[in-house]
């Protein structure tokens, strides 16, 4: 059990969207078993499991989708950060969503809903906390995706806002990196959690390799030795390896005949 530290400074709070399932639920799983146990808050819609809020963690109910609903927040969030103000402080931006099938075909409605969810909510969050996080300390763990690093056709705009976490979190990985705020991309691969189901399938279409709680546990170990990027899971790591080195036109064309492959929700 490690003690959450960012530059040798303790964290006393984390600030977690979408802990209520999947991978945010297991983050807050996996800080509350540190050692100098933070205090967490969550923003998601609806809350975490019973037991996380017995056990002290501070649930926020935000439409985080909704701009205007992350201003109401504010305050609320400001108020935690203050009453745990003896450290430096952790802003996990997770929750997002996709969707399958191809551009025209959706909901455009839905699409925009996502962008500003998975890009718009994560830049909104981290702007607001940033003064914060430079004057205390801390850093940002960005949740992205495999789909960060190629075009993927029939999940086009879930791929590129994705891609648009993957280059920004890079980016503020750089820019931070002297002043005591280290950013972490996560890109797992498919993983068990609700995101199929949210993306409007019945179960999920491809297999899933691995758990939440794997996810977690590889991320908060590239987190501690401060790396700016880890893709989760050997099979996923090959993967991008090998698809780095190939013509993007051509990684487009294998990407859509995969994702083609999968049935319709
Ligand atoms: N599972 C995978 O295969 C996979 C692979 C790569 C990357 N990811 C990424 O991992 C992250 C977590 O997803 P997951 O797999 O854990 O899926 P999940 O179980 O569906 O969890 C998604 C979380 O996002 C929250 N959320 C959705 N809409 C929201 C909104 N409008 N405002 C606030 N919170 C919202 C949900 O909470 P509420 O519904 O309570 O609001 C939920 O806690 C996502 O960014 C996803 O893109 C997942």
């Amino acid at each position: 059990m490690n003690s959450l530290k960012c530059a040798d400074k303790k964290i006393s709070a984390v600030v977690v969207t979408g802990g209520s399932s999947g991978i945010g639920e297991s983050f807050i799983a996996s800080i509350s078993n540190l050692e100098d146990n933070p205090a967490i808050c969550n923003l998601s819609r609806t809350e975490p499991a019973k037991k996380w809020l017995d056990r002290g963690v501070r649930h926020i109910s935000c439409d985080l989708s909704i701009g205007q609903e992350i201003e109401r927040v504010v305050p609320e969030i400001q108020a935690f950060l203050a009453e745990h103000a003896d450290g430096g402080v952790l802003l996990i931006n997770n929750s997002g969503f996709g969707g399958y099938g191809e551009f025209h075909t959706q909901s455009l409605r839905r699409d925009l809903s996502m962008i500003d969810l998975n890009v718009r909510a994560c830049v909104h969050l981290a702007g607001l906390l940033m003064p914060t996080l430079i004057e205390r300390g801390g850093g940002i763990i960005n949740v992205a995706s495999t789909a960060c690093f190629q075009p993927t056709p029939l999940m086009a705009t879930y791929g590129a806002t994705k891609s648009f976490l993957h280059s920004w979190s890079l980016a503020l990985s750089d820019e931070l990196k002297d002043k005591g705020v280290r950013v972490l991309c996560v890109c797992p691969g498919p993983t068990a959690t609700n995101f199929f189901r949210a993306a409007g399938f019945k179960e999920s279409p491809i297999s899933v390799g691995t758990t939440a709680d794997k996810v977690v546990d590889e991320s908060m170990r590239a987190f501690f030795k401060d790396k700016w990027i880890v893709t989760t899971g050997f099979w996923n790591k090959m993967g991008v390896g090998i698809s780095s080195k190939l013509p993007k036109v051509l990684v487009t064309k294998l990407s859509g005949g995969t994702l083609r492959k999968i049935r319709q929700p």
